[in-house]
């Protein structure tokens, strides 16, 4: 590892911000790009009062800061990456745009300087078409908050060298990160196998079979997930969380399994974004009580099986289709998304015929698509095989 390389980061907002914090603190010299002078500034004030709140909890000494805080310049200029290493682009999702900085950011910097993005819906592949040398970008993907959540997906395009690959990925080792490789594909790990804790969660609720306390009383309850799917959606926010399923629903040429859903579409027309808007699913305003639950163990266990099964059969798709490998999978959904078991250890623990019997159970009385079962899980249970 070549010690202490200069980082650069372009865009200074929620990811920006927390990835240029995680590179400093490991000790890189880094420099902080956005176009937006106010955003700079919002986001040198924040990582400012960050750093203070760490020291006044005892977690960082008062030296430590100052030193992390000192190694980040602030520029509206992108000239200011010459000599950089790495840069890591963390601006608004959208293509043209990430066109026009990836050229840019080329013309500037050296020729072994890699060019990373933390897109989270992009292709890699198409975001490095427009670099002279495609070989040098890859994706970085990184989970919000930056410095609190452990895990990184990193993401080679078709056109990666393997030594970026391979040097990107320790360099964000060193950053105590725990990284996993993902294939260029929508939604990489995470973000694909995690569709059905909310679509089928969803789905769930417009069958009439249970209300939203009730369901994600199941799921944290019998489940053991830290939060439930509609709490959750309300945190992430509706409109975020419908465009990211949008968004691969067309990405996977609308395969049926990634089906938005209408009540969500709804939530969001209607503004009830969520916390952020003061109500989503529920209602936070003061004084509003979060409805109570309907206790019944025995729809509770129909309600979370059902949507674990629908996630464990996503997360052996995934390995089905090379998508990562089987240790990576489950540690993508343990130190990404909190779950409380990675999905193929937990489909072992399940049984894999059981598994498969409920899957097949719900394809033969739904007759829909979205429930059929994956090809590696029938295979599997037919060689009498694990994961
Ligand atoms: P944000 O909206 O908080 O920040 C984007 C920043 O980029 C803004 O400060 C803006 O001024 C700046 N910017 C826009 N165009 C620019 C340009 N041409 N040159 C320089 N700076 C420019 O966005 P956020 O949420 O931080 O997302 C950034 C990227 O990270 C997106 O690609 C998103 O998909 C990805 N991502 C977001 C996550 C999240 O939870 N917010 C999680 C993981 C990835």
């Amino acid at each position: 590892m070549k010690d202490l390389i200069k980082v650069g980061v372009l865009g200074s907002g929620t990811m920006g911000s927390g990835i240029a914090q995680v590179a400093a603190q490991a000790g890189h010299r880094v420099v902080l790009v956005d176009i937006n002078a106010k955003a700079l500034d919002k986001a040198k004030n924040s990582l400012n009062k960050i750093m203070k709140r760490l020291v006044e909890k005892g977690t960082w000494t008062e030296h430590f800061a100052n030193e992390a805080f000192g190694r980040i310049d602030f520029s509206v200029d992108m000239n200011d990456f010459a000599g950089c290493e790495m840069i890591i682009e963390a601006i608004v999702e959208n293509i043209e745009v990430k066109h026009a900085v990836f050229s840019k950011m080329e013309s500037v910097v050296d020729a072994h300087c890699i060019l990373a993005s933390n897109t989270s819906s992009l292709s890699i592949a198409s975001i490095g078409s427009v670099l002279k040398n495609p070989s040098r970008v890859i994706g970085v993907h990184f989970f919000n908050p930056a410095p609190l959540m452990p895990l990184v997906e990193i993401i080679p395009a078709v056109q990666t060298s393997d030594e970026v690959t391979q040097v990107t990925r320790e360099l964000v080792d060193s950053w105590k990160k725990v990284t996993v490789l993902a294939k260029d594909t929508p939604g990489f790990i995470v973000n694909r196998v995690a569709r059905p804790f909310y679509g089928e969660a969803l789905r769930i609720y417009e069958e009439g079979i249970a209300d939203f306390a009730t369901i994600d009383w199941a799921m944290t309850e019998l489940g053991g997930f830290r939060m439930g799917p509609f709490t959750l959606m309300d945190y992430i926010g509706n409109d975020v969380n419908y465009t990211v399923t949008e968004t691969v629903f067309a990405a996977f040429y609308y395969d049926p399994r990634y089906r938005p859903s209408f009540t969500q579409k709804r939530h969001s027309e209607a503004g009830y974004l969520g916390r952020k808007s003061g109500r989503g699913y529920y209602n936070y305003a003061d004084g509003v009580e979060i409805p109570e639950p309907i206790k019944d163990i025995a729809t509770g266990e129909q309600i979370k099986e059902r949507i674990l099964v629908m996630l464990m059969n996503e997360a052996i798709d995934a390995l089905f289709l090379n998508i990562a490998s089987k240790e990576d999978i489950d540690l993508a959904m343990t130190k990404g998304v909190n779950y409380p078991k990675g999905l193929l250890q937990w489909a072992n623990e399940m049984g894999l015929a059981n598994v498969l019997t409920k899957l097949e159970n719900l394809f033969q009385e739904y007759g829909e698509d979205r429930y059929r079962p994956s090809p590696l899980l029938r295979r599997m249970v037919k060689s009498g095989s694990t994961f």
